[in-house]
This record gives structure tokens, C-alpha cells and sequence, in this order.
């Protein structure tokens, strides 16, 4: 049996590449057929060229296969437990599915969404590149929309699974959340903006699975509590500039595998979210030849952090039937290597066949590989359903109670607002409340008494740069407001300054 590989493609790789030529040129012929589609043709005229010459640009890394080899360098006995996890997975996906129909209708165990914190180490000009907090603000709030909806069978392009797919549409049941209380008890906006030195404006290590943006002490940023948090770090991937995300899945840390505390995803941070604007960054298609800006990537993340495999099973393009061993799931049909770009369907009712649609004259493929799982590496808007197995395999692991995950679904408080959001550095006998917050506009802050003492309010963001300012003197008021719907979505400090101090509160603008 192949082992699972993964090497950077440094060469030239002909039978990848005469095999994407081929693909790229279908895709090339088919949108000529639709010539309205003038972006497209520019697109694929544009890859085809680029392809034909620099063939290693073509050639998109892939975190899963990279983790794995990892872990087999490690300990080369990785290479059997990492085959053994992938058999194991259909009796996982059969049992979770036995076990619902036996408790139909009755709730079992009480799970919430999984608290998600989305960690950006960037710099100032990727920063800028993002549309600045504002930016950073819009993707992460699509970026859970669409997960939410992918785990859910509630992606609106599902109108495009083909019929033959239909009844293999599922949902998984796991719904997630920012998270909006942090390790210390303080409030959060659910990410934290880390600003990174320009040289080398971003973390390598891809076999270590970018440890060190997973350490303050590395310049990175420190997982919180992996068993309370999703912890999903976002960076540019100096090592591998192809790379769209790689995910430190339960089963490969411990004893032999990955540090506890390194548990998530990292993602690139330009594939984070979903596109509002065509100014908007995504990750440049002149490495990847597709594209990835629908937030994708990351329910592709989350289907390996839910520990399934790529549909082909990473065994290295053979049939099941020919040495090969495809993702352990049986609905998922027989499937030689991986998909790229976004594929003409051509069978009536079904996507594509593949190499591996024919055992003997056995069809494998009734309605096609399946180029069209977001376990695939198809372009974002090519992808749109998890199949019952997959759904049934990560259902196990969160939302059983013995599954590896669970405890991510037991904390619904991380996912409120804390009444700690703020820092108190002195005031005896003043408190406030800063309300509405969230607010979309004008704030009031209510005082507890008249405050003759106070000074100044001011507003800053949270790189300290002040936004507002009002100097107030013996007012005797107890409430003020401030007006911020001219400002950027994001978050802000809002101090009070007394003679005797000051009082702090987080707000958030949306
Ligand atoms: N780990 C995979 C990669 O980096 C992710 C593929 C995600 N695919 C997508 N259409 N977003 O290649
Ligand atoms: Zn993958
Ligand atoms: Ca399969």
C-alpha cells in the first residue's frame, strides 16, 4: 500500500502537469463556450500560458499531506496508525449513524457552538492589504458564516450539486461561534490582531505545522485552552506560498505527534472569509490558478480537524482496487487523485468521471468523483457538500459525548459577551456601564453618580490611535454619549479619565 506523501514540488512534475494542462485546457474550451464569461476566458488564457511555462506554479501544497509526512518523520510508525485512523472511519460514521437512528427524536447530550478565535500575526501592510480591522472584522464575521452554513446543509450554492449528489447532501449538526470571552475572563471580538515585523513578514515551518506563530515566545501567538477554543491562526506562510491552510488535527498530537497546545488550524490570511468586493485581497491566483475567496478553505480545515480525509484518500492517485485506499468512507466514491479548478459536469444528473470510475466493467462513479466534496481541492465555488459518512464521522467527534472534541461544544458562556471588558487602574467610587455593546453607532456611557471629577473622554482603536475626544470639565453629569457610526466596524477602547483616574471599557462597533 502507498504511503500518504506530500513533497514540495520544487521540479517540474510532468505527469502533474500534463495532467493539469489537460484540465486547464477543458476548462479553457468549455468557457469559450460560454463567452459571456469574459473574466474567465482572460483567467484561463492567462493560467493556461502561465502553466505551459513555469509548470511548478502550477502545483498547490497541501497542508494535510505535509502534516502527515511530518508526523511519519517523527516516528515512522505514524505511517500504520495514520492508515489504521483512515480504516477506522467507516465502523466511526456507522456507528454514530446506528446510534441516531436508535435515539431518533431524543436528544441525547446538550451541545453548544464551538467558541472560535481567530489569531492574526500580520503586518502593518497586510493589515492594510485586509481593509484594516474593519476588514479583519467583515472576514471573520463571513468566514463563521460560512462554516456555520456548510456544516449545515444551509449553503445557498447548493443549488448546484447535481441531482444524482442530492441524497448525499448532509449536515453535521456542529455549529461554531466567535468567541467572546477570553482565557483571563475579559471580553473579546472572537480574533486578536498581532502586528508582525515586516522581514519576514510571516512564519515557515510547515512540518513543524508553524509552531512558532503558536508561541508568544516565538513572536507568534499562544493557543488558548485548546479544549474551550477553536484556535484558528491566520498568516502569511513564508515557506509555501501555495499553502491555503493546515490543520493540527486531536489524533496527531500526544505522545510521538504534535504538542497538546498546538492543536488548530492555521490558515493563509488571505483566504479567510468571503469575498464583498472585487477590491478585495484574496490570495493571488497567479500561484494557485483558482480561486479561494468563499471561505472554503477553512471547511475544508475543519473537515481534517473533525479527522476525514481528502475524498481520493492521499494514496497517491491509485484506485482502491489497484494498491490504492481511498478516505475509508464508503460514500464517497473510488476516486484516483486529487481535483483542481472548477469542473464542466458532464455526466446528466452527476459531476465527472475520473480514472477510477471502472473496476473491471464495474461503474464505480454513477454520478462522478466527487470534485464537488470540500474535501477536494477544487476552486471554492466549485465545492458544496459533505457526504453522510464525512458528516457522521465528525458529528462523532463533537457532538458525542466520548467524542474527541466534545469538550469544545461544553462552554455556550465563552461564547457571551464578559461584563469584564475593561481594565479598572483606579476609581474608588466611580463605575460605569458603556451601553449599547455591541453597538452600531451612538454609545452611551452611564455613570453611577454626577461625575464633577471627570475630565476627559476619549475613544482609540485598538492600536491606541484616538478616534475621538471630548475634554469635559465639572460637567456634573452622569451620562454622555458618543456618536461613532462615522467610524470603521472594529473595536475600541473607551477611556474616562478622573483626576483620580481612569476607567477603560472594550467596545465593539458592527
Ligand atoms: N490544505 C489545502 C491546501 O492548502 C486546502 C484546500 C482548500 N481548498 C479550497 N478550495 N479552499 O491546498
Ligand atoms: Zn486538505
Ligand atoms: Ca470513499
Amino acid at each position: 500500500m502507498p504511503l500518504p506523501n506530500c513533497e514540495y514540488k520544487s521540479g517540474i512534475d510532468f505527469v502533474t502537469n500534463n495532467k493539469e494542462q489537460t484540465h486547464i485546457f477543458y476548462n479553457f474550451v468549455y468557457t469559450l463556450l460560454n463567452i459571456h464569461n469574459l473574466k474567465r476566458i482572460l483567467y484561463s488564457v492567462c493560467i493556461f500560458s502561465i502553466i505551459s511555462w513555469y509548470p511548478a506554479l502550477a502545483q498547490r501544497q497541501c497542508g494535510f499531506e505535509i502534516t502527515k509526512a511530518a508526523l511519519i518523520a517523527k516516528d515512522p510508525a505514524w505511517a500504520q496508525k495514520l492508515q489504521n485512523q483512515k480504516a477506522s472511519l467507516q465502523s466511526v460514521a456507522d456507528s454514530y449513524k446506528k446510534n441516531l437512528l436508535a435515539n431518533k427524536g431524543r436528544k441525547t447530550t446538550a451541545v453548544s457552538a464551538i467558541p472560535v478565535i481567530f489569531h492574526y500575526l500580520v503586518t502593518n501592510a497586510q493589515l492594510l492589504q485586509l481593509g484594516g480591522i474593519a476588514g479583519v472584522q467583515q472576514r471573520v464575521d463571513s468566514q463563521m458564516a460560512v462554516i456555520n452554513r456548510d456544516f449545515n446543509r444551509q449553503n445557498l450554492d447548493s443549488v448546484l450539486i447535481p441531482s444524482g449528489w442530492k441524497p448525499l447532501f448532509a449536515s453535521t449538526g456542529i455549529r461554531f461561534g466567535l468567541a467572546h470571552t477570553d482565557p483571563s475572563g475579559h471580553g473579546t471580538p472572537g480574533y486578536d490582531i498581532k502586528i508582525i515585523p515586516n522581514s519576514p513578514g510571516g512564519f515557515s515551518g510547515a512540518s513543524s505545522n508553524y509552531s512558532n506563530a503558536k508561541h508568544a515566545s516565538t513572536g507568534g501567538t499562544d493557543s488558548w485552552d485548546v479544549n474551550k477554543y477553536l484556535n484558528i491562526w491566520c498568516t502569511n506562510f513564508t515557506d509555501f506560498g501555495g499553502l491555503l491552510g493546515l490543520t493540527t488535527y486531536k489524533s496527531g498530537t500526544g505522545i510521538g505527534g504534535f504538542p497538546l497546545d498546538e492543536e488548530g488550524v492555521v490558515l493563509n490570511y488571505a483566504v479567510v472569509g468571503k469575498r464583498v468586493s472585487s477590491a478585495d485581497y484574496y490570495i493571488p491566483t497567479t500561484y494557485h490558478s483558482d480561486y479561494y475567496d468563499q471561505g472554503r478553505t477553512l471547511t475544508h480545515e475543519l473537515g481534517h480537524f473533525f479527522e476525514i480525509w481528502h475524498t481520493w484518500g492521499d494514496d497517491g492517485g491509485f484506485c482502491p482496487w489497484n494498491g490504492g485506499f481511498d478516505d475509508g468512507l464508503s460514500d464517497t466514491p473510488p476516486e484516483g487523485d486529487s481535483k483542481y479548478f472548477a469542473y464542466p459536469y458532464t455526466i446528466a444528473g452527476g459531476t465527472y468521471r475520473d480514472s477510477c470510475h471502472l473496476n473491471g466493467s464495474v461503474e464505480q462513479q454513477p454520478y462522478g468523483a466527487a470534485s464537488l466534496d470540500f474535501m477536494n481541492y477544487t476552486d471554492d465555488v466549485a465545492m458544496q457538500l459533505f457526504t453522510p459518512d464525512q458528516a457522521a464521522v465528525m458529528a462523532s467527534m463533537v457532538l458525542m459525548s466520548d467524542g474527541e472534541n466534545y469538550s469544545l461544544t461544553q462552554h455556550p458562556e465563552l461564547l457571551n459577551w464578559s461584563p469584564i471588558t475593561g481594565v479598572n487602574d483606579v476609581p474608588a467610587n466611580y463605575s460605569l456601564v458603556v451601553s449599547p455593546n455591541p453597538t452600531s453607532g451612538v454609545v452611551y456611557i452611564t455613570f453611577n453618580q454626577n461625575t464633577d471629577e471627570l475630565q476627559e473622554i476619549t475613544v482609540t482603536d485598538i492600536f491606541g490611535k484616538t478616534i475621538y475626544n471630548n475634554h469635559i470639565s465639572g460637567s456634573g453629569k452622569s451620562i454622555y454619549s458618543i456618536d461613532l457610526s462615522g467610524y470603521s466596524k472594529g473595536i475600541y477602547l473607551v477611556r474616562c479619565n478622573f483626576a483620580s483616574g481612569s476607567i477603560t471599557r472594550k467596545i465593539s462597533l458592527q
